[in-house]
């Protein structure tokens, strides 16, 4: 078991199958998705069946089963970002793209997830891209997007 797990595991002395949640959100953070052999750590460190801990991480949108692409793209699903567009975006991505929502092409250059309002509501519709807020997205300009860091990708 690496130092980081053990210290995550040490944070919780008494395990429970309650804390599968806040387990998985830690590990998550640490590594930016669930690997496979963690989540066997898991299994045993909270005595909860493998079945159980893949049914909690596919259930929640927050939960990653696969590493992250270079770039994350979040699409805000809140309200106003909906009604200003959000799903024709995520529509045009997961075509683009060919992935569902958790999961990342097979370049390794695009992974997808859906979030709630992150607060700038004003923006909208919104999409994150590695964090940095791009605007006011359209169906014309969401291409370009993706177009721009493909190439970006291609030169380095
Ligand atoms: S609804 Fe998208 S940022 Fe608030």
């Amino acid at each position: 078991m690496n130092k980081s797990l053990s210290e995550i595991f040490n944070s919780y002395p008494n395990p429970s199958p309650d804390l599968l949640i806040p387990l998985l959100q830690d590990i998550q953070e640490m590594e930016g998705y669930l690997p496979h052999d963690i989540l066997k750590e898991v299994s045993r460190f909270l005595n909860v069946p493998m079945s159980s801990i893949y049914g909690v991480a596919t259930f929640y949108n927050q939960f990653r089963l696969h590493p992250p692409g270079k770039y994350h793209i979040q699409v805000c699903r809140g309200t106003a970002c909906h009604v200003y567009g959000s799903t024709d975006l995520m529509g045009i991505l997961l075509q683009e793209l060919d992935i569902n929502v958790g999961q990342t092409t097979s370049d390794g250059l695009f992974s997808l997830e859906i979030v709630s309002c992150i607060g700038v509501c004003g923006l909208a519709p919104i999409l994150t891209i590695n964090g940095e807020v791009y605007p006011k997205v359209t169906a014309e300009n969401i291409l370009q997007i993706l177009s721009d860091l493909r190439s970006k990708a291609n030169n380095k």
